[in-house]
């Protein structure tokens, strides 16, 4: 997995040259993108493809413009418009630096250079890489993060019910998860038994992984995961743990934990789910 990491990382760093306009658009770019994420997506989607016996540097551009977007998602979380945070990824948070403007533009530029990446590799046959725009568009839209910011930023200052809370969670962040995946799903073409327990297994990652970002909100060590705790009740934030306190949000996380690895379980002998079960874990555990 570090070695995946170091990879995606150095690939993010030449991703974006200087352009010949006299802005330092750019550096805001990189100051987000490399301010040192987890890169929990982009390795999530090249170990899909490890385990589905296809060679990984066949994704590794659809893993950059996954975790561009991603980043691009928080740069604008983060604006006084939304949540209102300092501090990310343990420095102060894009705006702080660089201005609301720049941060928006930012933001902007790095969703756009997504699709460039995408279009543009060749390792993948134009059929795959148009399944996988397809995929990337609808996981970062109004249906898919978008859409979930929405509802997450209409229900501030409301009670809503755990369906609709589910539904937030799957939309925020579930979708660009799921598009870790599935992407993975797309480019070695497997069969409908693998690809349907991929997906179901992705959703309830997706769940797991916001309803640890819930708790860590509260009961978090902000050394330790880079940014404020209590960014969601300073917002009246409805979340896993608003709703069902301490214990019922760790009850859910184990239920999609265990409900993830059956999942896993379900998929054929042919493929080596070992390292997607440690991911399991990971999200389970995690403190960052
Ligand atoms: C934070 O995501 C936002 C959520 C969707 C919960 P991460 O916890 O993956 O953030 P980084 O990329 O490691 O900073
Ligand atoms: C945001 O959820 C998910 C995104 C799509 C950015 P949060 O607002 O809970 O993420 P953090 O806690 O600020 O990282
Ligand atoms: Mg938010
Ligand atoms: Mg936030
Ligand atoms: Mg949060």
């Amino acid at each position: 997995m570090s070695n995946l990491i170091e990879e995606v990382n150095t690939n993010l760093k030449q991703a974006i040259p200087e352009s010949h306009l006299n802005t330092d658009l750019e550096e805001s770019m990189m100051y987000s993108l490399q301010a040192g994420g987890k890169r929990i997506r982009p390795v999530l989607l090249l170990l899909t493809l490890n385990m589905l016996n296809e060679d990984y540097h066949k994704g590794l551009q659809s893993a950059l413009a996954l975790e561009m977007i991603h980043t691009y998602s928080l740069i604008h979380d983060d604006l006084p418009a939304m949540d209102d945070d300092d501090y990310r990824r343990g420095k102060l948070t894009n705006h702080k630096v660089y201005g609301e403007w720049k941060a928006i533009l930012a933001g902007d530029a790095l969703l756009t250079k997504a699709f460039e990446l995408v279009s543009n590799d060749d390792l993948i046959e134009d059929n795959v890489k148009v399944k996988v725009l397809q995929r990337l568009s609808k996981a970062s839209g109004h249906i898919g993060m978008v859409g979930g910011q929405t509802l997450d930023m209409q229900s501030e200052n409301q009670t809503v019910d755990l369906k609709t809370l589910e539904s937030i969670h799957k939309a925020k962040t579930g979708a660009l998860l799921t598009f870790a995946v599935m992407a993975a799903v797309d480019i070695a073409q497997v069969d409908q038994k693998t690809s349907h327990n991929l997906n179901e297994f992705s959703e309830h990652l997706g769940l797991m992984f916001q309803i640890k970002d819930d708790l860590l909100d509260v009961y978090g060590d902000e050394k330790k995961i880079g940014k404020a705790v209590g960014s969601d009740e300073s917002n009246n934030k409805s979340t896993y743990v608003s709703l069902l306190g301490k214990e019922g949000a760790e009850d859910k996380l184990e239920y999609h934990k265990n409900q993830a690895l059956e999942c896993l379980n379900n998929i054929s002998s042919q493929y080596q789910t070992s390292e997607l079960i440690k991911i399991v874990d990971l999200f389970y555990n995690r403190d960052h």
